[in-house]
């Protein structure tokens, strides 16, 4: 995957309530190309490996129960800068702290119920889309 790539998921409480179509919009509003897209329900199993980098964290159990408590959307995007103009997109990992205009600013709950996750690095943009929607 090109370095002009990034991968996203919409977590499961934005999902449950009405909020895809909003929140894609919004990524495409911010310039992003979606190029893969998929809604699906993650098992505990995989979306603790998803987080297994986290493993070690105290929210670690907690976030891996919310990941698979409901349908998910994840979604590669493309765009120059991708991994880092996503960020900014999105807002701080804590709502409390997303600046106006950020996607979770007007869609995150808590800081675990957040709206939205978005690769940290171009390397995890391309781990975590290959454990999507595999090698291409
Ligand atoms: S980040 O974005 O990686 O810099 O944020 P970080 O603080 O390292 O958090 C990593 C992911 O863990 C989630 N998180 C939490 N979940 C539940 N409870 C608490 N207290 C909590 N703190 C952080 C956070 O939303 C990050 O999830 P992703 O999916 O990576 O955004």
């Amino acid at each position: 995957m090109a370095t002009n790539r990034t991968f996203t998921m919409i977590k499961p409480d934005a999902v449950q309530e009405n909020h895809i179509g909003g929140i894609l919009h919004m990524m495409e509003e911010g310039g992003f190309r979606i190029v893969e897209l998929q809604k699906l329900l993650l098992t505990p199993e995989r979306a603790g490996q998803f987080y297994a980098v986290h493993a070690e964290r105290p929210f670690y159990n907690d976030l891996v129960k919310y990941m698979s408590s409901g349908p998910i959307v994840a979604a590669v995007l493309e765009k120059d800068n991708a991994v880092a103009d996503f960020r900014t997109l999105i807002g701080a990992t804590n709502p409390a702290q997303a600046a106006e205009g950020t996607i979770r600013k007007k869609y995150a709950k808590s800081i675990e119920a957040n709206a939205v996750h978005g690769s940290d690095s171009d390397e995890n943009a391309q781990i975590e889309a290959d454990f999507f929607f595999g090698s291409k």
